[in-house]
């Protein structure tokens, strides 16, 4: 048997790849930015070409550093950015336009005028979702209407339609595998996630056609084998899921009530709530987590913030009053407390609990006496707030209180945050010793299927504690800073709660 599984994370704005030995531990990295394309306001594009390049480039990269080759890799794994939408020649493979991605706001009015015909609840009764332009279903309808033959294509069945997995699965067998998994397939607004299958009612209202559909595979199992050409013999792809149901698996969410929170450019928020898949009135979303065989298929709650890191990144680079992100910690430290200065970062709306396109960022409390660290502290606490808020609407709906929070992603390394983030919640919250739990998840899930670890039960014990954060600040301070902060948002709110 091979020394690791390698795992791809194509996420929104990198392609990482990082090989993971029997121990679960990282053992060499590749990484590559991801361009992005912002061709009008608010639409946000990729190119399919550049997604590939540089996954294969980070995969590349990282089998090298570790000195190993092709027969040191029992098995891939891929974890990516979910709903982003592509077409392409099922001959040629040529996309047909450049991968929609998941912020693009392009079909809002399309949402807008498909809820006044009354059709959002048929949608999320079905779907778990609710009817908005993240999603990719309206993102496929937009390139059949405005791609000169697309739709004509499309219902000839010679265009493939796919998330960044199976575009990736695609490339990776030299076009031979068109498959999604279900943690995919079930962001795309086009799926029943009761009936575990593609749902003809749900793609009728949109004009979709069959034809264009993958095949939809379990989390873990034999997808297909790497065309030789790439990495020099055939491997198998063996686990795939969207990034923030892999984190999941790598948090060794494997029961219900394990909740995670990735940190990245948004915070990604699932909370494991078992075999039935519930209906959230809350505005929260219902989606099925990695699973190892669909019929047995289970369930999180999920609470997609838009912005979080990039709150920072905007402080860094817009505002320019950080040098890098890193820096954000010692320089909130330097204030202890906001002193009334709230940041609500809705640079591209309000997502999980709000969900409102059009709120817009802003700081709010500003005084004479203001100064760049309260601006920085404010950032940050924005992000534990918004957790906050999602875990809040989800609580309303799980019997068993939340225990602890477990966290992930680039943010999590942040110890004024987490501490910030447990103080505001008021439970603990875990930071585990592996923090590229994404990337973590998708290779457990790729060695589960070929042996490389033998259970959930053996990947539960590879999950180690590197801090834990207990909350240190009393209820009234809690309730009165959030008290504060529901104040902020409600000034940046356009649609009505
Ligand atoms: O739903 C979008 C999410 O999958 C994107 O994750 O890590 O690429 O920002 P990330």
């Amino acid at each position: 048997m091979s020394r690791y599984i390698l795992a791809l994370d194509q996420g929104t704005t990198s392609s990482r790849a990082i090989l993971f030995d029997r121990g679960g531990s990282p053992i060499a990295t590749g990484q590559r930015e991801l361009p992005q394309h912002y061709p009008h306001l608010s639409w946000v594009e990729h190119d399919p070409e550049e997604i590939w390049e540089t996954q294969i480039q980070a995969a590349k990269e990282a089998i090298a550093k570790a000195g190993a080759s092709a027969d040191d890799i029992e098995a891939i794994g891929i974890a990516n950015q979910r709903e982003t939408t592509l077409l392409w020649d099922r001959r040629t493979g040529i996309p047909v336009y450049p991968a929609i991605v998941w912020q693009d706001r392009r079909t809002s009015d399309r949402c807008e005028e498909l809820k006044a015909q009354g059709l959002e609840n048929t949608y999320i009764a079905r779907t778990g979702l609710l009817f908005d332009s993240y999603f990719s279903a309206t993102k496929i309808e937009w390139i059949l209407n405005n791609v000169r033959n697309a739709r004509k294509r499309a219902e000839a069945g010679e265009l493939a339609f796919g998330t960044v997995d199976s575009y990736l699965i695609w490339r990776l067998t030299g076009g031979k595998v068109h498959a999604t998994d279900l943690t995919n397939a079930s962001r795309t607004l086009i799926f029943h996630i009761d009936m575990l299958d593609w749902s003809e009612k749900l793609m009728s209202f949109l004009d979709l056609p069959k034809g264009i559909l993958a095949d939809i595979v379990p989390s873990t199992g034999i997808i297909g084998y790497t065309d030789p050409e790439i990495f020099g013999k055939p491997i198998p792809i063996a686990g795939v899921a969207g990034d923030q149901q892999a984190a999941l698996y790598g948090q060794a969410g494997f029961r219900p009530g394990v909740a995670k929170a990735t940190y990245g450019t948004g915070c990604f928020l699932l909370r494991h709530i078992g075999e039935q898949a519930v209906i959230s009135e809350n505005r929260i979303l219902t989606t099925p987590v990695a699973c190892t065989d669909i019929e047995n298929a289970s369930y999180a709650f999920e609470g997609s913030v838009f912005n979080a890191g990039s709150a920072i990144q905007w402080l860094r680079d817009g505002l320019g009053i950080l040098s890098s992100a890193d820096e954000s910690e010692a320089v909130a430290r330097t204030v202890k407390d906001n002193e009334g200065v709230y940041m609500v970062p809705a640079f591209t709306g309000l997502g999980a609990p709000y969900w409102d396109p059009d709120a817009r960022a802003a700081i709010v409390g500003l005084t004479r006496g203001s100064t760049r660290a309260h601006v920085v502290r404010a950032a940050l606490e924005s992000i534990a707030y918004q957790c906050k808020d999602v875990l809040e609407a989800m609580d309303e709906e799980c019997e068993v209180p939340l225990r602890e929070l477990r966290v992930d992603g680039g943010a999590s390394r942040n110890d004024f945050l987490m501490q910030f983030q447990a103080n505001i919640l008021g439970i603990p919250v875990v930071r585990p010793k592996v923090t590229e739990t994404t990337a973590l998840g998708a290779a457990y899930l790729a060695g589960l299927a070929v042996g490389f670890w033998s259970s959930e039960e053996e990947l539960e014990s590879l999950w180690k504690i590197d801090r834990r954060f207990e909350p240190e600040m009393d209820e009234s301070e809690r309730e009165s800073l959030h008290f504060m902060w529901q104040e902020a948002v409600g000034q940046v709110r356009v649609s009505s709660p």
